[in-house]
């Protein structure tokens, strides 16, 4: 419990955990953080170094040739030890851990130690406060050293085209450094030929793709196909001859005759390929093969070039892509400075860069065909289609990988220069308005055709790559709220990995830049030394800036994404059919799952019972009717056609129509441009709004609940929260029933509005409180941030 109180403190937005590093907004969420895994864990882990820390003693005066065994042997005397750990690499101290804490006292109520004529000398452990280390890329203390550095550089400059050359000079390797990589590369070609003739070691990725940057990566393939053939070929001659195995030189030293890597698994190969590593490669330490990766690799360090390394065995389309890479930057000398300052941009924003691609950030391939895709799409284009590429190639540049068409020129001077002359400062201005834009939920970007293509066009395609030389492939790539296709892997969504959190945070940042860039600070050098350009842009993201409006009041809105792959087979083929029309019609879905989320699940009343003042100021009266100052009435009523709810209970003629998703085309102007469907403004006629009163804290200890219904019922659906209409609300209803009701009802405005075509498709519900006596709100709207988008989901998954 002493733990405990010392982990919180509460602070003016609720409460910090000081040992997970995690803000929470109240006491409920409080209690659930303090019994979630995270903290759990790490309770558990402080616990345990805290009770080895009094178990053991370090122990100095020691020698390198030292064995383990002869301490153990020694401090025994004092009571049994349960480990002896050792500084392997110099041999100087040990730390000896006893099953008892008596012994300790023993240890150390002796004044001398000898050893076998070695004197020793024993200390109590040193006590350190327990902490959870932060990741580097997460530690804001890190970017802000980074930016401080860099700062005084930029702001000597003249021009942003200046300054962004400037971002490419601070962060490309330096020739030595290159230089290193290449003869890493070399030593590993010697070794791995000596274990696995004719095979070749490729590097790929930031090393050689012309976006390298100081500690970044050193990616390899190990390409074995030759190998392969080369012992093929050996086992078949000594077949015919009739004899054991080969007599070739070449692979009876080889450790070849220990593996057939035509039947080996990837895991056994790269079981051989890190023994060679450790054995046989100086320098390199830390060796890990990682075989349950979707590409397995052997991971490892080179501790003098201070470098990690990866190597692969199965990525021969990487190698390819990253000549592609590097052909586009051979293509327009625009593209390094700008990949190198949005790369350093979003790392800073915390948008990009994870290790290895995992977690739900973009990597940096992806954001870099982002920066590809926009070039392409510039007026008059930078960078032409891959699809235009492939036909200015010649035959002998013809290249197909695993089915896969990769073909382009090998020269840049095959290709026509560009005929657009924009600088680098407006280019990365009009990379944030293009992706500020930009529909991500509804489109997929392709760099192959060099155009986005509507995400339901996908649920038809029998061939994801729409090419007709190229092989049918029955499976699409995984659509999410990210989707960028491999410009060769044409099934593969390279940003697949995406949040809906990490893509509207790569949104919202790009509108924010957007909004920068218009500004002259943005574009002219300060005459009074203040910070301009690039400078800001790269300020570091605060997380407590973006949920706050301009007006400085926290938004009340809960975003519910489109998300074409979660919906049911039946609303897909209705989207499909719906042509350009399938926005709304996706949006007339969610305000009926919105009603079924109050009116069933949650068990509101729809009301028109308004009390008090509204937000807006306007007198309400008891009986229903909302007023402004000429006495007009403006309250407003539910409006969605509910055949898809379940048992929706809306008013008749309280309802507002919404527009027909077959007789009109909102998301469409007639200039071809996609408009703005939403506003933020107010209530548009096709935003419909509800009223509803909730008189029970039916968001409360809703877990718990949970949590006893399913151990009493085993024919309950026990799916995590959201995920079962049934069960949530059997959850309310039993909260309303074991639950007194509220002196003060809470009541609220629910309105919905579509947005999309220039921006991700999704449905925006606002929300605004009418009367909340008790200060209820606040806790009631936290719960529906979460609950909301998964019941949405979970209601749309049941229509037809
Ligand atoms: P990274 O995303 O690591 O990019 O992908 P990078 O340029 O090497 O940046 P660092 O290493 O983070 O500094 C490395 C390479 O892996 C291949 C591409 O060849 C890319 O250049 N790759 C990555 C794919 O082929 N597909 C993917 O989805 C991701």
């Amino acid at each position: 419990m002493d733990n405990l109180d010392k982990d919180i403190q509460a602070t003016a937005k609720g409460f910090h955990c000081i040992l997970c590093n995690v803000n929470v907004p109240n006491k409920a969420s409080l209690d659930a953080h303090l019994k979630g895994r995270k903290h759990v864990k790490l309770s558990t882990v402080r616990a345990t170094r805290k009770a080895q820390v009094e178990h053991s003693v370090f122990v100095s005066g020691i020698r390198p040739d030292t064995a383990q065994a002869d301490l153990v042997g020694y401090f025994q005397k004092f009571g049994p030890v349960s480990e002896v750990i050792m500084d392997k690499d110099k041999g100087v101290y040990a730390i000896v851990e006893f099953s008892e804490k008596d012994s300790l006292q023993a240890t150390l109520a002796q004044l001398e130690h000898d050893m076998n004529g070695l004197k020793l000398r024993v200390k109590p452990r040193e006590t350190k406060e327990f902490k959870l280390i932060l990741k580097k890329r997460q530690d804001p203390k890190n970017l802000h050293q980074i930016l401080e550095r860099l700062t005084p550089e930029l702001c000597q400059t003249t021009s942003v085209n200046e300054q962004m050359q400037k971002v490419v000079e601070r962060f490309q390797l330096g020739e030595n450094e290159k230089k290193a990589r290449e003869l890493l590369v070399q030593l590993l070609q010697e070794v791995f030929t000596e274990f696995f003739p004719d095979s070749q070691i490729l590097p790929f990725g930031s090393s050689v793709n012309t976006f390298d940057i100081h500690s970044c990566d050193l990616d390899l393939f190990l390409d074995l196909y030759n190998t392969k053939v080369f012992q093929a070929q050996a086992k078949c001659s000594s077949e015919q001859a009739g004899e054991g195995p080969s007599d070739d030189a070449r692979s009876e030293d080889s450790i070849l005759s220990d593996i057939d890597l035509s039947t080996a698994s990837p895991a056994e190969v790269l079981e051989l390929v890190a023994t060679i590593l450790r054995k046989c490669v100086p320098g390199v330490h830390k060796v890990m093969p990682v075989s349950g990766a979707r590409l397995p690799v052997v991971k490892f360090i080179h501790k003098e070039l201070n470098l990690q390394g990866d190597i692969t065995i199965n990525n021969r389309l990487a190698v390819r892509n990253t000549r592609y890479l590097q052909l586009c930057s051979g293509l327009d000398s625009r593209l390094r400075p700008l990949v190198y300052t949005i790369r350093y941009w979003a790392k800073q924003k915390q948008l990009a860069g994870n290790p290895s691609g995992a977690g739900p950030l973009l990597n940096n391939y992806a954001l870099t065909l982002l920066v590809i895709f926009y070039l392409q799409k510039c007026d008059p284009p930078i960078l032409p289609s891959v699809n235009q590429l492939k036909d200015m190639a010649c035959e002998e540049e013809v290249c197909v990988i695993e089915g896969w068409n990769c073909t382009f020129p090998s020269q840049p001077i095959a290709v026509p220069p560009s005929r657009n002359t924009q600088d680098l400062c407006a280019l990365l201005s009009g990379f944030f308005s293009f992706y500020a834009q930009f529909d991500f939920a509804s489109s997929v970007i392709s760099i192959r055709e060099g155009c986005s293509l509507p995400v339901t066009s996908f649920l038809t395609r029998e061939k994801a790559n729409g090419d007709n030389e190229e092989p049918e492939r029955s499976l699409g790539p995984k659509l999410g709220p990210l989707n960028v296709l491999d410009p060769f892997e044409l099934r593969h969504n390279v940003a697949g990995n995406l949040t809906e959190r990490s893509q509207r945070n790569f949104q919202r940042e790009c509108q924010e830049a957007e909004k920068y860039c218009r500004s002259l600070q943005y574009q002219r050098k300060s005459t009074k030394g203040k910070v301009w350009g690039l400078v800001r842009l790269f300020t570091p993201r605060d997380d407590d800036s973006r949920k706050v409006t301009e007006g400085g009041e926290r938004e009340l809105a809960v975003s519910v994404p489109f998300k074409l792959a979660a919906l049911p087979e039946a609303i897909r083929g209705q989207l499909h059919s719906a042509g350009d029309g399938f926005r709304l019609l996706w949006f007339q879905k969610v305000c009926s799952a919105v009603e079924g989320l109050f009116q069933e699940v949650l068990r509101c009343s729809l009301t028109d019972t308004v009390i008090g003042k509204n937000t807006e100021g306007n007198t309400v009266s008891p009986i229903g009717k909302s007023t402004n100052d000429q006495g007009q009435d403006t309250s407003r009523r539910a409006s969605t056609s509910s055949d898809c709810s379940p048992k929706s209970k809306a008013t008749p003629g309280a309802k507002r129509a919404l527009p027909s998703s077959e007789s009109s085309d909102a998301s469409l102007s007639p200039q071809g441009k996609r408009p703005r469907l939403d506003s933020h403004t107010g209530p548009q006629p096709d935003s419909p709004q509800w009223t509803y009163v909730q008189t029970h804290r039916v968001w409360a200890g809703r877990r718990k609940v949970r949590r006893e219904l399913v151990k009493g019922a085993m024919d309950v659906d026990s799916r995590p929260e959201g995920s079962s209409v049934e069960l949530e609300t059997q959850v309310t209803r039993h909260i309303m029933e074991k639950e007194p009701e509220d002196k003060e009802p809470l009541l609220f405005q629910v309105q919905a509005q579509l947005v999309g075509g220039t921006e991700s498709t999704r449905a925006v519900i606002t929300f605004r409180p009418s009367a909340d006596g008790a200060g209820l709100f606040q806790d009631f709207f936290h719960f529906l941030e979460m609950f909301l988008p998964k019941m949405a989901d979970t209601l749309m998954g049941k229509m037809v």
